[in-house]
C-alpha cells in the first residue's frame, strides 16, 4: 500500500496520543501510546504496560499486536507511535521485530508532522521472519 494522506497520518497520530492515557507507566513516567491501521480498514491500539519486575514492561507496540489479534488478525500497514508529550517516537528494538511478524518491511512507521514516515524495512534492515523459518529448518 502507499502512503496514507496527510490527514489519515494526523488521525492515526492523535489516535496514539488518546491511546497514552490509557498507559500504565508508574516507574518510568513515560506514557507510550500506539495507533495503527490495517489492509482491511480497522485501527487498533496499545499502550505501555510497566511492571515492578522492570524488564517485563510490555510496550505499546506490543499492547497494540494483542489488539490486533483480539480482533481477529490482519495486516498493519501504518503504524504511529507516539509518548506522553505528544510527539512520536520510533518503535524500540523489539517492538521492530514485532511489528514485522504483523505488518512486514512495507509497513509504514510514522515519523511525526514535519518528516516522511518510513518503512519498517529501513528501520529494520534484513529483518528474521516467517519465511526464515520454513527454509531454516533441519532436514
Ligand atoms: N516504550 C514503548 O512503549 N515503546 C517503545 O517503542 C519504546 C519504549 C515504553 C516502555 C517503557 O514503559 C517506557 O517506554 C520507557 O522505556
Amino acid at each position: 500500500m502507499s502512503n496514507l494522506s496527510e490527514t489519515s497520518w494526523n488521525a492515526l497520530r492523535e489516535q496514539a496520543r488518546h491511546a497514552t492515557l490509557m498507559s500504565y507507566a508508574p516507574y518510568s513516567h513515560v506514557s507510550v501510546g500506539a495507533a495503527g491501521y490495517t489492509s482491511d480498514g480497522r485501527y487498533v491500539e496499545g499502550a505501555n504496560v510497566e511492571n515492578a519486575s522492570y524488564g517485563l514492561t510490555l510496550c505499546a507496540e506490543c499492547s497494540l499486536v494483542s489488539d490486533l489479534m483480539r480482533q481477529g488478525g490482519g495486516r498493519l500497514v501504518a503504524v504511529s507511535i507516539v509518548a506522553g508529550d505528544g510527539q512520536s517516537i520510533a518503535p524500540c528494538g523489539r517492538c521492530r521485530q514485532l511489528l514485522f511478524e504483523h505488518g512486514g518491511a512495507e509497513l509504514l512507521v510514522d515519523a511525526g508532522e514535519n518528516a516522511p514516515a518510513r518503512a519498517l524495512g529501513e528501520l529494520l534492515p534484513d529483518a528474521f521472519g516467517p519465511d526464515d523459518l520454513d527454509s531454516r529448518r533441519s532436514p
